[in-house]
């Protein structure tokens, strides 16, 4: 593709993109949005100008093929980044409409807000029960009664309560793998977040955990925003509200799901979900 045909085509999917993102901001209940985000990692420019929203109590996927910044731009929404050498980030992440980049908000809190699983599950050496409150009990929670009641409603949450109640204190990396995934997910729920981010969290699943993983994701979404990356497009269509598809480091095209699937607006989209390339 020469020069000029490149710019024209990146200049009116920007300005689709605008159009769409414009559209879709009409109901006011956005909880995440990211402005002219650019990121390097030295000079490897990662992300490039995206602009995207994320609606509150809905579920956003993120598609696209492999190296093109799906998980470089979920990090950034609670600076996971930030511990990453030679990474430099550059424009807005607004969660709740101030910027977490600012200069005195901290990484720790905006991680109790944003709460993030990732693609292998990882449990800590210690007790399911050790855990799930692990968190909880940084943020200095002493109340036993209260402990255990948000023990129990995580797991019950993370719909793995019936299968651990007998052996909280058994370790958990004891448990299958999916169930050490839903482990992950209570531990995030107990420390009540508002946005859950999911880096593939089914890649490593066989299709009854990944079933359980995706009912859940559902059930979640009545208290909880999740915006998750995933390699698998059934799953996208879904599970989620809406699709932010991304090739080399740019968000090519965002919308409602329905409308990426079915009816998406440009080339690249189509091609990458009719299974062309990728
Ligand atoms: N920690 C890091 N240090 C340096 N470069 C990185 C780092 N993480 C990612 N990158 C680079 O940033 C670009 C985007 O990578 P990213 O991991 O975000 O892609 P992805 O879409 O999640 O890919 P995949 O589907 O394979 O997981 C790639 O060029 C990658 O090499
Ligand atoms: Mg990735």
């Amino acid at each position: 593709m020469n020069l000029k045909v490149k710019t024209k085509l990146v200049k009116e999917i920007s300005e689709s993109q605008n159009a769409d993102i414009e559209k879709i901001k009409a109901g006011n209940d956005i909880i995440i949005e990211c402005k002219n985000l650019n990121l390097w990692y030295d000079d490897n420019h990662a992300l490039k100008d995206i602009n995207m929203i994320v609606k509150k109590n809905k579920v956003t996927a993120i598609i696209g093929p492999s190296g093109c910044g799906k998980s470089t731009l979920i990090r950034s929404f609670n600076r996971m980044n930030d511990v990453i050498e030679g990474c430099k980030t550059e424009g807005t992440v607004e969660f709740r409409g101030r910027n977490i980049y600012g200069n005195r908000i901290s990484a720790m809190k905006i991680r109790k807000y944003i709460g993030m699983i990732f693609q292998k599950p990882n449990p800590f050496p210690m007790s399911i029960y050790d855990n799930i409150l692990y968190g909880p009990k940084i943020h200095r929670m002493r109340d036993k009664k209260k402990l255990e009641t948000i023990l129990k409603n995580s797991l019950e949450m993370a719909v793995l309560w019936d299968e651990v109640k007998d052996r909280l204190k058994d370790s958990a990396l004891g448990l299958s793998g999916g169930q050490q995934q839903r482990l992950c997910i209570a531990r995030t729920l107990a420390i009540e977040p508002e946005v859950i981010l999911m880096d593939e969290p089914t890649s490593s699943l066989d299709p009854i955990a990944t079933a359980k993983i995706e009912e859940l994701i559902n059930d979640l979404k009545e208290k909880y925003t999740v915006i998750i990356v995933t390699h698998n497009m059934q799953q996208a269509a879904r599970i989620s509200d809406y699709t932010a598809f991304m090739y080399l480091g740019e968000l090519i095209e965002f919308g409602e799901t329905e409308q990426i699937f079915e009816n998406p607006q440009e080339r690249l989209t189509e091609n990458y979900i009719t299974g062309r390339f990728g």
